[in-house]
């Protein structure tokens, strides 16, 4: 079978590493184009992934009669315009989270989406094709823990990350703390609960880098959740981790409960020195979640190939960015927020 050819937009912090991936080790594809307004990382692209095909201008490589599928990874504020631009050129899309900054842009692009039923979106929820929590997912639904009543969810990025996250911050609108980051939990509530969020609290501080006000970030952030069947979610998210790069998430069921990386290790190794009994911690995002990242990218290939849509869509999309909004509002008002039906 031919080769998916892949064009990519984006080549910052989580570009490069997709974009590696797709060079170098997903099956079944091959990067054939690139976009991003950094003329460098063009040059990266074509020296060290083969890249044929650079472009400044997305319009042009979505154009391009070379590429069958893009795979979106700008800033969030360009994705609902990608997604469409693609879809009507033809391509198949893969677009990083969030899908979009607001609901009606996102309604918009999902139904755009929606008639071009032959094409293959997909979004990045990568945490889905984690083993550990795939593994985790399997006990769920087997039932080994019961029913669901409550999870617990971290997820704060390095410490040694805040003069890149203040760059990429200032340099573009994330959505703030609860879109930009805990949406990852907000999708794992949904997708192992199997039920929708009905009310938000959410607050949050900044202490010790007070630069995150200035461009409207949150250090640390909080919200409690309640689900449209009672279950509680607490999420807790920040960007000031000193240890490195902490993701962690509890289900506690009526039979049972799990945790997935209670101690965000780094690997097995455990050293015993001068300092004590020491194991090293992830680092950031693309050393945790390496491999969730080769196989996301692997499932996008093969709904391709295969003609298939996979698991994650854009109405999952839609929906975590309803409750992303949602805390973010309560965080502004510092009231209850209760999501509405629609
Ligand atoms: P970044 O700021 O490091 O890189 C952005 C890239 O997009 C640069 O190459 C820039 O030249 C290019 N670009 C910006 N606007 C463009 C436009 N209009 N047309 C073409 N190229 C354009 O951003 P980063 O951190 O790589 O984030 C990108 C996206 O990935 C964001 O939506 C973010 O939410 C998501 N992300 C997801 C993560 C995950 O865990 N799944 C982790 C980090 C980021």
């Amino acid at each position: 079978m031919e080769k998916i050819k892949v064009g990519i937009v984006g080549l910052g912090r989580l570009g490069k590493v997709h974009a590696k991936n797709l060079a170098e080790n997903v099956q079944g594809c091959e990067l054939v184009a690139a976009c991003s307004f950094v003329q460098e990382e063009l040059a990266y692209a074509v020296a060290e992934l083969g890249v044929k095909e650079t472009y400044n201008e997305y319009e042009k490589m979505v154009e391009s009669p070379s590429i069958d599928a893009v795979f979106i990874v700008s800033p969030s504020g360009f994705h609902c315009e990608q997604i469409k631009l693609a879809m009507e050129n033809g391509k198949h899309v893969f677009s990083e989270k969030p899908i979009g900054l607001g609901i009606d842009e996102i309604k918009e692009t999902q139904s755009v989406i929606q008639s071009y039923p032959d094409q293959v979106f997909m979004l990045g929820f990568m945490r889905r094709y984690d083993d550990s929590y795939q593994y985790a997912k399997q006990l769920v639904d087997n039932g080994e823990l019961g029913e669901l009543t409550l999870m617990r969810c971290y997820s704060i990025d390095p410490s040694s990350g805040m003069e890149s996250f203040v760059k990429f911050a200032g340099a573009s609108d994330s959505g703030g703390l609860f879109m930009d980051m805990s949406i990852h939990d907000i999708d794992l509530v949904r997708w192992f609960m199997k039920k929708e969020v009905r009310r938000v609290w959410a607050i949050g501080k900044n202490a010790a880098y007070p630069e995150l006000d200035e461009v409207g970030e949150l250090e640390t952030g909080a919200a409690m959740m309640q689900l449209e069947n009672q279950a509680m979610a607490i999420l807790i998210a920040g960007r000031n981790c000193h240890h490195g790069y902490h993701v962690e998430t509890e289900l506690i069921g009526t039979k049972g409960m799990l945790r997935v990386a209670a101690v965000p290790e780094k690997n097995l190794v455990t050293v015993m020195n001068e300092q004590g009994v020491v194991r090293a911690c992830s680092q950031d995002f693309p050393e945790r979640f390496r491999e969730a990242f080769v196989s996301e990218a692997k499932e996008f290939i093969d709904c391709i190939k295969e003609k298939r849509q996979p698991e994650v869509s854009a109405y999952d999309g839609l929906q975590s960015t309803k409750v992303a909004l949602a805390c973010k509002k309560s965080f502004e008002t510092n009231e209850l927020v209760t999501l509405e039906d629609e």
